[in-house]
């Protein structure tokens, strides 16, 4: 199987870095030339990378093409470029729907995929809709696969998928404010990372008991835990971190 990737950037180079520590077995890669600094790195690293700068090359030497450039680039550059029907596109592009991708490809074998940049470490959720056999043959030995009928349902997941950087300022602030306090940098970084590593390991080994009830159990009364939630919930800070999930809910569905 050739794999193809239409814009090399952050999302193809994690997808690559799994693809290439995963059992998967593929002939080539053929990425885009574009980002230059990216995609010397990935020819420089795999012997099965080559690397074009026409994109029509790109699809015309690949089984399977993933779209991973913007929502912009997508609707300048994809009317232009010539899909045969025997070809798997998987569509990464976040704002283009499938009505108007398989438009613009003139495909049918089109599906969306959400991985995340930790795909590179072969862990996480990837979303694919609808559902895609070879889809989930790829991206099954990279990550854990849910599989989503329906379109519009998949649009929940854009927005979950969109609270990274919320999550990382979390480790950030938690760091610069034990770094304020006169802890060294490496300390500060090492205790943030152990911290919230086994707190997810450990949300995810009582996934069974509910989140709910992690949140009761977490607090002792009068505590300090109980402290910052009641502090937190009184200036409505999971309102608005609900609030900005609906927010790209409604730019996804527009
Ligand atoms: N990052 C994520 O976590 C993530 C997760 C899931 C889905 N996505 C989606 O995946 C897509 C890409 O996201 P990204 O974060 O990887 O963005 P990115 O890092 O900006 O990558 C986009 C790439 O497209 C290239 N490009 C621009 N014009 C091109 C053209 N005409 N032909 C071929 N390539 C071209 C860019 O190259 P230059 O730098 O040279 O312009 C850039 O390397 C987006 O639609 C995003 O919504 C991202």
């Amino acid at each position: 199987m050739n794999l193809g990737f239409i814009g090399t950037g952050k999302i193809a180079s994690s997808i690559i870095y799994g693809i290439f520590k995963s059992k998967l077995k593929i002939n080539k890669i053929y990425i885009s030339s574009r980002n230059v600094n990216i995609a010397k790195k990935l020819n420089n690293k795999f012997f099965k990378i080559k690397v074009f700068s026409n994109n029509q090359e790109i699809i015309d030497r690949s089984n399977v093409i993933f779209l991973s450039v913007t929502p912009t680039v997508g609707n300048k550059i994809l009317n232009d470029l010539n899909f045969n029907n025997k070809k798997i596109i998987i569509s990464l592009i976040s704002t283009i729907k499938l009505k108007k991708l398989k438009k613009l490809t003139k495909s049918k074998n089109i599906c969306k995929a959400i991985p995340l940049p930790f795909i590179e470490n072969l862990d996480g959720p990837i979303i694919i809709s609808p559902k895609n056999k070879t889809a989930k043959r790829i991206f099954s030995k990279l990550g854990h696969v849910i599989e989503i009928k329906d379109e519009k349902m998949s649009y929940s997941f854009w927005s979950t998928s969109s609270v990274m950087a919320a999550y990382y300022e979390i480790y950030n602030s938690t760091k610069n404010w034990l770094k304020q306090k006169g802890l060294k940098d490496r300390v500060a970084t090492d205790y943030v990372a152990e911290l919230f590593l086994a707190l997810s390991k450990d949300a995810f080994v009582k996934k069974k008991i509910g989140y709910k009830k992690l949140v009761v159990e977490s607090q002792t009364p009068k505590g300090l835990n109980m402290q910052v939630l009641k502090e937190l919930k009184k200036v409505r800070f999971y309102d608005k971190f609900k609030q900005s999930l609906e927010n790209v809910h409604k730019r996804i569905k527009k």
